[in-house]
């Protein structure tokens, strides 16, 4: 018998990456293939790429450089390498990719990755092959789910995409062409897959899109969910202890949704909400839809709900024509919201979208400079929401073995890592720990006598104020 072939995957970028690697691994186990977490002694080798910014497709470039040279050596060993590159970067570039890296076998794009497994075996046997069209079958359709002891091995928190492409063609994205128009999964999939995996041991789901408060999905009846209905559906499900969502727009924040921070207390207290910009004349030329003063209404609006919610965000600096008044309207923003921790990235032209043929684009020390201190406005609030947290107890997820012996590394209810001393046997249980102290962006603390059981849903919280 001949050794299991091997795959090894490799995820750039966001979440739904992440996700559709994992769905990508699912298919090929059930191929026949093991996973491996080396490139050199893999049969395949899948580059699941990211373009949403200039760095980020670089970073592709660099590393099929590498790989051309394993893909080499495993042929002086009389061994074949199949080279795939999938993702955002195979939608946008396509066969342009083969032509600059050379030694790609399969171009793939993020709606036709079901078709990987005949693809490869049509590389083998033709060459190249390049699959970039938005199919009529869905992938949800035709994947394949993960074997229990995958998705256990993956850890107890996972993602289930619920809505994918975005129809908001902010001006410096390429979302809306690369993942295209919004397509929303019927509730009856998303609550068959959170369902198998809550029995496989997952006990923290988060519900992943490139713009989730836009979804939409057909309910059992026929009438759409929204997000908020779809987060009680999910809410019900028995074995989950948290729930979170990501990403959403703020001009999409519904009253259903509000309503869901409100009763359901296993959504966690904790919102990713990407503004971009303070300035007004930035956001209307990023054709953002809201305002400084709509985002803050939004973010009061979810505090009326629960009063002791966090919030998160992504920040681009340097957006053409932005001037240091509307840079420090970003700043302002930062102070004024005191967000636990944000994203910030300096514009990157995307080819094919409106804002990069605008006038007045940024140079690139001056962005440099604003990203600086943008950032250092970030880590200072970032810092005093953790400072605040000091003594609090918080109900804290344990997820996984941390590096010193006898440590686990869990999660607190606002997504800082925390360090606690505790037994193996507590990974997937929701323990209460007091903050004991505080190192980088990190949390440590000791176990509070009260630890709570897998499955309960939502804990009591004490958070900080
Ligand atoms: N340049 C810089 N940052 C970008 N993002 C998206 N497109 C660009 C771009 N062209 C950032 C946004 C978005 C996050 C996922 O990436 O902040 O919210
Ligand atoms: Fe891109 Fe804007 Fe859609 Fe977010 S909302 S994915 S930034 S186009």
């Amino acid at each position: 018998m001949s050794a299991p072939r091997k795959v090894h995957i490799k995820s750039y970028g966001c979440q739904m990456n992440v996700y559709d690697s994992d769905r990508m691994a699912d298919l090929l186990t059930q191929d026949g293939y093991g996973e491996t977490a080396t490139a050199a002694d893999a049969d395949v080798v899948i580059l699941n790429t990211c373009h949403i910014r200039d760095k980020a497709v670089e970073k592709v470039y660099s590393e099929l450089g590498r790989i051309r040279a394993v893909k080499h050596a495993a042929a002086r060993e009389g061994r074949r390498l199949a080279v795939v590159v999938a993702g955002c970067v195979a939608q946008a570039e396509g066969e342009e990719i083969a032509r600059r890296a050379g030694v790609v076998d399969v171009i793939i794009g993020p709606q036709s990755y079901h078709r990987l497994p005949s693809l490869l075996a049509r590389a083998e046997r033709e060459g190249l092959q390049v699959d970039t069209e938005f199919p009529l079958e869905s992938k949800f359709d035709a994947l394949a789910r993960g074997a229990q002891q995958a998705v256990r091995r993956r850890g107890i928190s996972a993602f289930v995409t619920v809505q994918e492409g975005c129809d908001k063609f902010c001006t410096f994205c390429v979302v809306p062409y690369t993942r295209g128009a919004e397509m929303s999964r019927p509730v009856a999939a998303i609550l068959a897959e959170v369902k198998e995996l809550a029995a496989a041991g997952v006990r923290e789901v988060t519900l992943i899109g490139q713009n989730v408060s836009a979804y939409r999905g057909a309910g059992p009846d026929g009438a759409a969910f929204t997000l908020g209905r779809l987060l009680h559906a999910v809410a019900a499900i028995t074995g989950l202890s948290r729930l979170r969502y990501t990403t959403s727009h703020p001009g999409d924040l519904d009253a259903a949704l509000i309503a869901a921070h409100r009763d359901l207390p296993a959504l966690m207290p904790f919102v990713h909400l990407p503004v971009q910009s303070g300035s007004d004349r930035v956001l209307a030329a990023m054709n953002r839809r809201y305002t400084n003063a709509t985002y803050r209404r939004a973010i009061e609006r979810l505090l009326s709900a629960r009063s002791d919610l966090a919030f998160s965000s992504d920040f681009i600096v340097g957006f053409p024509g932005e001037t240091e008044a509307d840079f420090q309207e970003s700043v302002r923003l930062v102070d004024a919201i005191g967000y636990a921790g944000a994203f910030s990235f300096k514009y990157s032209a995307r080819p094919g979208t409106p804002a990069a043929a605008l006038p007045d684009q940024i140079p690139e020390a001056v962005k440099r400079d604003r990203l600086l201190r943008l950032q250092a406005a970030i880590d200072r609030n970032q810092a005093a929401f953790n400072a605040k947290c000091l003594g609090a107890r918080l109900p804290v997820l344990l997820e996984k073995p941390g590096r010193h012996a006898g440590q686990l590394v869990g999660r607190s209810p606002y997504m800082q890592p925390v360090h606690v001393m505790a037994d193996g046997s507590m990974i997937g249980e929701t323990a209460m720990v007091t903050v004991t102290g505080l190192s980088a962006n990190s949390l440590e603390g000791t176990l509070a006598p009260e630890t709570s059981h897998p499955g309960r849903m939502g804990e009591p919280e004490t958070c900080p104020g």
